[in-house]
């Protein structure tokens, strides 16, 4: 099992434009080898900033740098882009490999 987080600070003001673009985005995941789970996470409210991550789970790191290779992700990235000023700083993707799973 893998997983792949990429954290984002969103501008506070912005999280609902930010939620809109994931909301209303075209997935391609389902068709992709070795996906099996996605979620967009809303975390802790900071003074200027609250911080939200993609999560996914894969099956595999290769499934995973596949997926990162691939047209499906090309174009997952290049739709609709979020309103100016939503991000403080850049994403932050965190990857990790499953040591126990029960
Ligand atoms: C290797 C790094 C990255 C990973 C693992 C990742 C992960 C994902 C995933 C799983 C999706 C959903 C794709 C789908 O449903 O088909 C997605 C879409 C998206 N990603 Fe990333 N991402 C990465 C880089 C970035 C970067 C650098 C940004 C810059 C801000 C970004 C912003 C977004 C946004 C706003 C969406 C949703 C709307 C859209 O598809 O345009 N991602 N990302």
């Amino acid at each position: 099992m893998f997983l792949a987080m990429n954290r984002f600070q969103i501008a506070k003001g912005f999280e609902s434009g930010f939620e809109a673009v994931w909301r209303q985005r075209e997935s391609y995941l389902s068709e992709v080898p070795g996906f099996v789970s996605f979620a967009l996470l809303k975390g802790p409210e900071r003074d200027d900033h609250v911080l939200y991550a993609s999560h996914t789970q894969w099956q595999s790191r290769q499934a995973f740098d596949a997926w990162v290779d691939s047209d499906h992700f090309r174009k997952a990235h290049a739709q609709a882009s979020t309103p100016k000023g939503t991000y403080l700083g850049h994403p932050e993707l965190e990857t990790f490999e499953a040591v126990l799973q029960e």
